[in-house]
């Protein structure tokens, strides 16, 4: 079907995402040895292309505006396409970090563009599960990262290339396939192209969807120039920023840039530590499947809740592991692989849901960035801070996940206390349970 296709090629954005962000976990080691890093520029060099993302979800918003959801998904695919050809084939450490830097772009924008294109073009029945469909892609991508890592590191010294050149290929395919999709028809529509729209719309099978858009258009006409920032947008703004920080202080992106490193401090082989994260993206991949088909039975809070729970009980036991010892035990893997499928159903099939959900049209593009931006700033920082803690001290690893579970008990009280559900109710019910008229 129609929608079905053209959501699931936008969605190939966030199955590079998804790989972007996991290969660094293979390469990092040999980089680190190649070019003599401390662990200060190391975990320099590992958020540098988080850097990148933070700058991409701030900006994104302005090219998807000014020239189209899908000149700025095309532009995005070249970045991809830049960023594997210059990590692949770099010889100086500056060239990395810049083509690193580069891809990070890509992914920050990605995570702005895609849902918001996916969300545009579905139909409303159909667009949680389209919506969904976006974080899907960033899992699967995550855990094709960690395979094809696996599978190249017989390749000796230079494997770290490949592991981040192969990207190329998805990346062309990516750029190939966004030439058979249509623009936005809500964008045509805001650019006064209602006839184009009208047409996409016959083709997707959105009967009321014109109908629908007018009113609104009406509705918000004089709103569209809007500010977030203007007071009435206080709680929306408060659930994104609060919901983005807790999904990353909850340690996922340090656990996935850092997995083989982890599972070789924890007693590992090599070969071992590279196959465990493999076992960790699939119960990644095999979780958010789940969430995915409960989200809209159960509701984003309940899967919040028990995913807290669940969160709190294996970062503990991590953390105990590694204060019996500095370098943990084998049992780490089983704790990893169980926090990680209570992230998946939980923080993980809801963040990008969510945050698409509680704002306005009128300033969703600039709320979905504000969320975007604050998850990338605090991604950086967890992973930025990971190894220098780590290495820093004999009770690193210790002091690390104790935190990363505090933080999931001050989370679970938030999502307990505060957050509303917003599971089956109409976008403008939302916006009256939170006190937007
Ligand atoms: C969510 C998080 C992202 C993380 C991914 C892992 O999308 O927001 O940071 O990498 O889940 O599955």
């Amino acid at each position: 079907m129609y929608a079905l296709r053209i959501s699931l090629i936008a969605a190939l954005g966030g199955f590079l995402f998804g790989f972007e962000t996991a290969v660094i976990s293979g390469a990092e080691k040999t980089i680190q040895k190649l070019w003599s890093l401390s662990s200060g520029w190391q975990g320099f060099t590992v958020a540098s292309s988080l850097i990148g993302t933070v700058i991409g979800s701030l900006l994104a918003g302005y090219p998807a505006q000014r020239f189209g959801r899908k000149k700025t998904l095309m532009g995005i695919a070249m970045l991809y396409l830049v960023s594997a050809i210059g990590c692949a084939l770099t010889g100086k450490w500056i060239l990395f970090v810049i083509s690193r830097f580069i891809g990070g772009l890509a992914v920050g924008a990605s995570s702005v563009v895609g849902p918001m294109y996916i969300a545009e073009i579905a139909p409303a029945p159909m667009r949680g599960r389209l919506a969904g469909s976006f974080q899907l892609n960033i899992v699967f991508g995550i855990f094709v990262a960690y395979t094809s890592n696996f599978l190249f590191l017989g390749l000796g010294d230079d494997s770290w290339r490949w592991m981040l050149g192969v990207m190329v290929l998805p990346a062309a395919l990516f750029a190939i396939l966004l030439r058979t999709i249509p623009e936005s028809p809500r964008w045509l529509v805001l650019n006064n192209r209602d006839e184009e729209a009208r047409k996409i719309f016959e083709r997707t099978g959105d009967t009321e969807a014109m109908n629908n858009i007018m009113e609104e258009h009406t509705l918000a006409a004089g709103g569209t120039k809007e500010s977030l920032f203007n007071g009435r947008y206080r709680k929306p703004i408060m659930f994104a920023v609060l919901l983005a920080m807790f999904n990353q202080l909850a340690g996922i992106n340090a656990i996935l840039y850092y997995a083989p490193r982890i599972f070789e401090m924890a007693g590992f082989g090599q070969e071992k530590a590279f196959l465990q994260p493999v076992y960790i993206g699939a119960a990644n991949l095999l979780f958010t499947l789940l969430a995915m088909s409960l989200i809209d039975r159960f509701g984003r809070k309940t899967l919040l809740i028990i995913g807290s729970f669940g969160m709190i009980l294996f970062l503990g036991l991590t953390a105990l592991a590694f204060r019996e010892s500095a370098t943990g035990n084998t049992n780490v893997l089983y704790y990893l692989i169980g926090f990680i499928a209570f992230f998946a159903f939980s923080q993980g099939a809801v963040i990008w849901v969510f945050i698409s959900e509680i704002f306005p049209n009128s300033v969703r593009s600039q709320g979905g960035a504000l969320g975007s931006f604050t998850h990338w700033i605090m991604a950086a920082i967890i992973s930025w801070t990971f190894p220098v803690i780590v290495e820093g001290s004999e009770r690193g690893g210790y002091y690390s996940f104790l935190f990363y579970c505090v933080m999931m008990v001050l989370h679970l009280l938030f999502v307990w206390k505060f957050l509303p559900e917003t599971k089956g109710k109409s976008l403008e019910r939302i916006q009256k349970e939170l006190g937007i008229e």
